[in-house]
């Protein structure tokens, strides 16, 4: 009964789309292009790409296998594996992740609502200089009243979906605004790439300068990987208690995977052409993405047609991402404490708006928040991105490996994944990877961190 009261994907496709909404979002468009600028590029790409597949992939698979095997949320499914163990912490230091990193999460997607109104009324159809458009962006993020607003408004619309369970809206959302968004995304590469002076951003983006890497490079990598894929915070356990016990879980995880990491890319070749060809600096920080867009809008046939196209499916897609992180919290509060899923959806979010107000006012709001926050040289903003998004899913994508592989075990994952009679293809190297692989590069890349002390 309890799967009948929690809801089900229709199907594989279903689910491919709601995991790829969910890893799909602000991480790729907005996180991956500035943080491949700040970290020297090419180099970085390949590190990250390199943490996809030896660390992406995997933990993929072993979030899907637990919660496919329990039907649980995060601290659920560990109660249920291995009771009266601490095991049960580690899903709530991910229940805990995903309402922090939705807190900073709902600010962005509120530029990414402005930037949506601004297309709306026509500011970006025509030609903008990189000054311009800088000027725009840190008069509209320096708003206070602006950005705690629209965070508001984005925590609404998210709450009126998680509300309704999975398949009422999630699934709906996803269906064809995913491959909407793909579409416009090729166009724009297009557009970037041939721009005067775009194939020296390609030369950025793919051309790997080694002495480039540090060990704040590989953090940022292995932080970015995990948080694109939705990974270390239990996501994929809740949205693999919904996946529906015929279908091949392996080849819907792979699936996510590889959109995911198509769509950075993609996002990638829009951005670093567009910044030489305009001459922003690729180390510009969180702002670099609204900064350099309008310059391609203002250079396309139709361009305000683009611009909204733009900027809506981009909103589309932070939703489906912040529903997800909003559905693990939720999930927690239904199973485990038993509140309704309603109640759940609207006390959470409001409490996460709340914790969301220092973050709307990081960027020019308050000083306090702004500047250095801590003596850290971060915006509170910043260094909620940093400690949550790349050293709590670190230490959450560490410990789940080291659970799978080596407390419930590989054998009993395997039987999980494979509980719809497809046999897993390489599960050879896929034990390897989970057993040894990740826990021991993430094990020293957070030993080294900690060492060096660079942790920005
Ligand atoms: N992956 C999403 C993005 O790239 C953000 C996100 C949604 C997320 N759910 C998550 C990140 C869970 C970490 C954990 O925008």
């Amino acid at each position: 009964m309890a799967t009948a009261n929690r809801g089900q994907w229709s199907g594989k496709t279903a689910f491919i789309l709601a995991a790829a909404g969910s890893a799909i979002g602000l991480g790729n468009i907005w996180r991956f292009p500035y943080t491949a600028g700040e970290n020297g590029g090419g180099a970085f790409v390949l590190i990250y790409l390199g943490f996809v597949f030896l660390v992406g992939i995997p933990v993929v698979l072993a979030e899907l296998s637990i919660g496919r095997k329990t039907e649980k949320n995060p601290v659920g499914a560990f109660k249920a594996l291995v009771p009266k163990s601490l095991w049960p912490y580690l899903g709530g230091l991910g229940v805990a992740t995903g309402f922090a990193i939705l807190s900073f999460y709902a600010v962005l997607a509120g530029w990414t609502l402005s930037y949506l109104y601004g297309a709306v009324v026509g500011i970006y159809g025509g030609p903008m200089t990189g000054a311009e458009s800088q000027d725009l962006f840190v008069h509209l993020i320096g708003d206070p009243t602006l950005t705690i607003s629209l965070t508001a408004v984005f925590l609404l619309l998210t709450v009126l979906i998680v509300r309704k369970g999975v398949s009422g809206g999630i699934e709906l959302a996803t269906k064809i605004l995913m491959p909407m968004l793909f579409v416009i995304l090729v166009i724009l590469a297009v557009r970037s790439v041939t721009l005067p002076g775009g194939l020296e951003g390609l030369e950025y983006l793919f051309k790997p300068d080694f002495s480039k890497i540090d060990g704040g490079v590989i953090m940022s990598a292995l932080g970015q990987a995990l948080f694109s894929l939705s990974l270390g915070m239990g996501a994929m356990i809740t949205y693999g208690s919904y996946f529906p016990k015929n279908e091949n879980i392996f080849q819907a995880g792979i699936a996510v995977a590889l959109f995911d990491t198509g769509i950075a890319i993609l996002a990638g070749l829009i951005i670093f052409p567009a910044l030489f060809s305009v001459g922003v600096a690729p180390d510009s920080g969180p702002g670099l993405v609204f900064v350099v867009l309008p310059s391609i809008f203002g250079s396309l046939p139709a361009g305000q047609f683009f611009a909204v196209a733009f900027y809506a499916l981009l909103s589309i897609a932070a939703l489906t991402s912040t529903i997800s992180l909003l559905e693990v919290v939720v999930s927690y509060f239904v199973d485990e404490k038993g509140w309704t899923r309603e109640k759940a959806a609207w006390i959470l979010g409001a409490t996460c708006f709340f914790f969301g107000i220092p973050s709307a006012l990081s960027n020019g709001g308050a000083e306090m928040f702004t500047t250095n926050f801590l003596g850290t040289g971060l915006s509170f903003l910043d260094l909620n991105n940093v400690i949550w998004g790349n050293f709590s899913l670190t230490i959450g994508a560490l410990l789940l490996c080291i659970f799978v592989g080596w407390k419930w075990g590989i054998p009993a994952a395997f039987e999980s994944l494979e509980s719809s009679g497809h046999k897993l293809p390489g599960s050879k190297l896929l034990g390897i990877l989970i057993k040894f692989v990740c826990p021991i590069a993430v094990g020293i890349v957070l030993v080294y961190i900690v060492a060096t002390q660079q942790y920005f």
